[in-house]
């Protein structure tokens, strides 16, 4: 479809654009994978249908999904659906305003809840976390304050540090991300502040950074860390609090960046603050001022996922995805595939080669199993791998269905195995 004569006899307007657009490095590396493994690529694939088994059907093929990021399943419960109906009679289906202007108070309502949740003074709510991440970070490092990214972060901090550093931000890049090196570059700094941005669960290996170290080093400064803990919120520490709140024992010095779109299952994100800092963050991140809120049911339905993991039902819930997850970990290892990430609900099988990386996950679709074939820009050049996701109500025949399917395509494919 794009090549270069395509566009040479219409020089400007939006064929150009598109033309420009067409050979950006990152475009290009699509559109040749796309082309040369068009049955492999299976990025544009369409669910028609799903079940609460966590069963899908794409065209002709009903497959189970390992590719959702609703980890405790709670998208099919019965009583959060039932939330998102009510708010929609209750509040209609979107307030059509910024909350710079005004909020409804299930708003007040859910962040009052978040912050009970997580032991916190406030929360403030995003309507995602890449709206979080590019309001709040140029809002908390201004002009000459120092900003250190971890270079592994997420594209979304990435975005926000790149503002940040056009408002006058000092950036630099962490990596590695060790506390030994993240001393090394604040010493001797004479920035008036300084945050450093990270990841709590790297999204596409499931693996986590050093926090509790990071921490330290941060606060010795008189840093403080900002962790994106999408893929934590709901799974690690007290009552899911996260990977932040487990790994530093308290929320108290950090602004710990939540989801609620994983897994709480439905839509937005917050920021972990106190109060008078909240009225700050209102009136200096731009997507919060200048963007519209979570739609209201939705909000109504994150009380009722409060609920949820303030409850004993919150424990057996986790039991039964971290007996999952190990199932799973525990195959794959006999299997000596090379594993990344154990712990968390993302499992990430290291295959390398982009082409073999396709190649594993269309073997895998055809033999009734999604999971994610994953390759650059989200890894690096030859970094691919299989992103699978574990979900609490997932069956166990289902995780060893997919091992053995694994176990067949490590037969007929040379996959990179564990030393
Ligand atoms: C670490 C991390 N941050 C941010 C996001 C984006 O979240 P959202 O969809 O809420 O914008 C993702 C998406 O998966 C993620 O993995």
């Amino acid at each position: 479809m794009f090549n270069s004569q395509t566009f040479t006899e219409l020089p400007c307007g939006l064929n150009s654009l598109t033309q420009r657009l067409s050979d950006d490095g990152v475009v290009q590396f699509y559109l040749s994978m796309r082309d040369q493994f068009p049955d492999g690529h299976m990025k544009d694939l369409v669910a028609q249908d799903l079940d609460g088994a966590r069963h899908i059907r794409i065209g002709d093929r009903n497959v189970v999904n390992f590719g959702s990021d609703s980890f405790l399943g709670l998208d099919q419960d019965a009583r959060v659906q039932a939330a998102i109906t009510a708010g929609a009679k209750k509040w209609g289906t979107h307030n059509g305003s910024s909350r710079a202007f005004y909020s409804v108070q299930a708003n007040l309502d859910a962040e009052s809840r978040l912050a009970d949740w997580l032991n916190v003074e406030d929360v403030l709510i995003f309507p995602s976390v890449t709206l979080a991440n590019i309001g709040l970070i140029p809002a908390v490092a201004g002009a000459h304050d120092l900003l250190i990214v971890d270079r592994q972060a997420h594209n979304s901090i990435h975005e926000g540090a790149k503002i940040a550093k056009a408002d006058g931000a000092v950036v630099r890049k962490l990596f590695p991300c060790t506390a030994e090196r993240l001393s090394e570059m604040l010493a001797g700094q004479a920035h008036s502040a300084s945050v450093v941005a990270m990841d709590g669960v790297y999204s596409m290996s499931g693996s986590s950074p050093p926090l509790a170290d990071l921490d330290q080093v941060a606060r010795a400064s008189g840093g403080v860390l900002y962790v994106d803990d999408a893929h934590g919120t709901g799974i690690f520490g007290p009552r899911g609090n996260g990977m932040a709140a487990r790994e530093l024992g308290t929320l108290d010095n950090v602004l710990m960046v939540g989801s609620l779109s994983k897994a709480f299952s439905c839509m937005g994100a917050f920021v972990t603050c106190t109060t008078e800092l909240k009225l700050l963050l209102k009136m200096k991140s731009s997507t919060y001022i200048f963007g519209g809120p979570v739609p209201p049911p939705y909000l109504e339905a994150v009380c009722v996922v409060c609920d949820i993991l303030m409850s004993t039902e919150y424990d057996q819930i986790m039991r039964r995805l971290n007996r999952l997850i190990r199932r799973l970990v525990a195959g794959l290892e006999r299997l000596n595939l090379v594993v990344l990430g154990r712990e968390s609900p993302i499992v990430a099988v290291l295959i390398r080669d982009e082409e073999l990386t396709l190649r594993a996950g269309k073997w895998l679709f055809d033999h009734g199993f999604y999971v994610q074939s994953v390759l650059f820009p989200a890894v690096g050049i030859n970094q691919g791998v299989l992103r699978i996701q574990v979900n609490a109500n997932h069956t166990p025949e289902a995780v060893d269905g997919l091992l053995n399917v694994l176990a067949d395509l490590s037969k007929q494919i040379n996959l990179p195995h564990a030393a």
